[in-house]
């Protein structure tokens, strides 16, 4: 399916419709308050965000107020009430990444990009979100992942700054580990 992530592009509801009818069938007020918060889930799962175009449309079905969508989606900080950037930025704030430089790292992502954690930057091409545990590759502390796949390792301000400007400008997300010995 391709991604629906830019503010710009119209909303196709008709899978969300689909799941909804098919796996949210409410007996009462009662439980249809209660599946609000899965029909999100398939809402972020199918657009990657909620949209709220989605989010009318969960109140619709179930029956309830946008407000009362829109409350459960703000109470939560897993869900996304705004479309996610290009590229999806995990950087490890695990101790090890802390120790060897992820705060400088943090710190560039925030001056120069606009980025703070959970953030989107201005021109929509990436999205960060700072990990508050260990990514499982110390050995490439700090370390950013990229785009689910890809590790950006032993990074530097400088490093970071370069790899990004190199995946803005041609969107391919490579392995940096400079240096790494693998
Ligand atoms: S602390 Fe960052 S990968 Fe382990």
């Amino acid at each position: 399916m391709e991604s629906q992530t830019s503010k710009s592009q119209a909303i196709d509801l008709a899978p969300l419709r689909a799941v909804l009818e098919e796996k949210f069938r409410p007996r009462d007020s009662q439980e249809a308050q209660e599946l609000i918060v899965m029909a999100c889930q398939e809402a972020q799962a199918l657009y990657g965000w909620v949209p709220p175009e989605a989010a009318q449309c969960i109140a619709d079905h179930l029956g309830t107020t946008i407000n009362r969508v829109y409350g459960l989606l703000t109470f939560y900080a897993d869900f996304r009430t705004t479309p996610p950037g290009e590229h999806f930025l995990w950087l490890c704030g695990g101790a090890a990444c802390y120790v060897m430089g992820a705060p400088k790292l943090i710190e560039l992502l925030r001056e120069q990009y606009q980025l703070t954690d959970h953030g989107v930057s201005p021109d929509g091409k990436l999205t960060l979100h700072i990990f508050n545990g260990c990514l499982g590759v110390c050995d490439l502390a700090p370390v950013i992942q990229v785009d689910h796949h890809h590790y950006w390792g032993h990074l530097t301000p400088e490093k970071l700054r370069d790899a990004l400007e190199a995946l803005r400008a041609d969107g391919v997300a490579e392995e940096q580990t400079h240096g790494a010995t693998e």
